[in-house]
């Protein structure tokens, strides 16, 4: 049986590990399959450099992890309605994820993971960083773990999505039908057993058991408390065909634009994943 020969180098002890030996346009071997899962499950978020993936290859390889999940409102590509454009350049108002956020956890069942290829890359600035969720719980004191353990929170997109891709959105999404959904603070990560939390500056917006001042001020804690949580991050220095790829489920992103008005563009493939608990 042939073992597969990928190598892991973390970034950090805490989160992330560049994968190296393994070509993402080719079928993966049910040992690449395998190691790069365990590697995922172990470090949270991996990358690999020097890819070139058309769009096809790019969610082939997606679907070794499950379905693809389709953004319920951004555009996309002609045919290719689970692709996901990342771009910004001198036009550009906004950039996809420049708060720290897991994505579209305003879906009943988000996403478990996102792998992002960038193509083209600003010559300075445009890095990536990751917050591990498991550590920014486990960071937290016993007494502060047992209180967040027993609420909910609801995760809505209209004021993500709804100025956004009003104009230029998908055919589906009409007034009304933009999703929302309400899921455990902290929740298990089904794979690892681990838990970690679960609430996001972009999508959430209100811890349901307190009053409004309540889970505001809470939330906001929680924030600050995965923002300054240095010793749980990493930070990724992107180059032209990098591809990320992380865990939804126990990771928060956030994406600098610190290169405007200069160019960085790619492709976002998400695989779908089931209802937080
Ligand atoms: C995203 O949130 O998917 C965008 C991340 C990035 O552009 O680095």
């Amino acid at each position: 049986m042939a073992l597969s020969n990928i190598r892991v180098k973390p970034l950090t002890a805490a989160i992330g590990a560049e994968i190296e030996g393994v070509d993402l346009s080719q079928p993966l071997s049910e040992d690449t399959f395998n190691a790069v899962h365990d590697a995922l499950m172990s470090h949270n978020v991996i990358f690999f450099r020097d890819q070139e993936l058309t769009l096809e290859q790019h969610k082939e390889f997606g679907r070794r992890f499950g379905d693809l999940h389709i953004h319920p409102a951004a555009p996309s590509p002609e045919g290719h309605p689970e692709i996901l454009k990342i771009h910004a350049d001198e036009n550009s108002k906004y950039v996809a994820g420049g708060a720290w956020h897991t994505d579209v956890s305003c879906d009943i069942e988000p996403p478990m993971g996102s792998i992002l290829h960038l193509h083209t890359v600003p010559d300075q600035g445009g890095d990536t960083l990751f917050s591990n969720m498991y550590g920014a719980y486990e960071a937290l004191s016993d007494k502060m773990q047992q209180f967040l353990s027993g609420l909910t929170a609801k995760h809505r997109s209209e004021h993500v999505h709804g100025g956004r891709y009003d104009k230029n959105g998908k055919e589906h999404l009409r007034d009304g039908e933009y999703p929302e959904a309400i899921h455990p603070v902290v929740r298990t990560h089904p794979v690892t057993g681990r838990k970690g939390i679960y609430v996001n500056s972009a999508f959430t917006t209100r811890i349901m058991e307190l009053s409004r001042h309540e889970s505001h001020d809470l939330l906001q804690m929680i924030y600050n408390h995965i923002a300054r949580g240095v010793d749980f991050q990493c930070r990724f220095r992107w180059a032209n065909n990098s591809v990320a790829f992380w865990d939804n489920r126990c990771t928060q992103h956030h994406a600098a634009w610190d290169y405007f008005p200069n160019i960085r563009s790619g492709n976002r493939v998400t695989v779908q994943g089931d209802r937080p608990v």
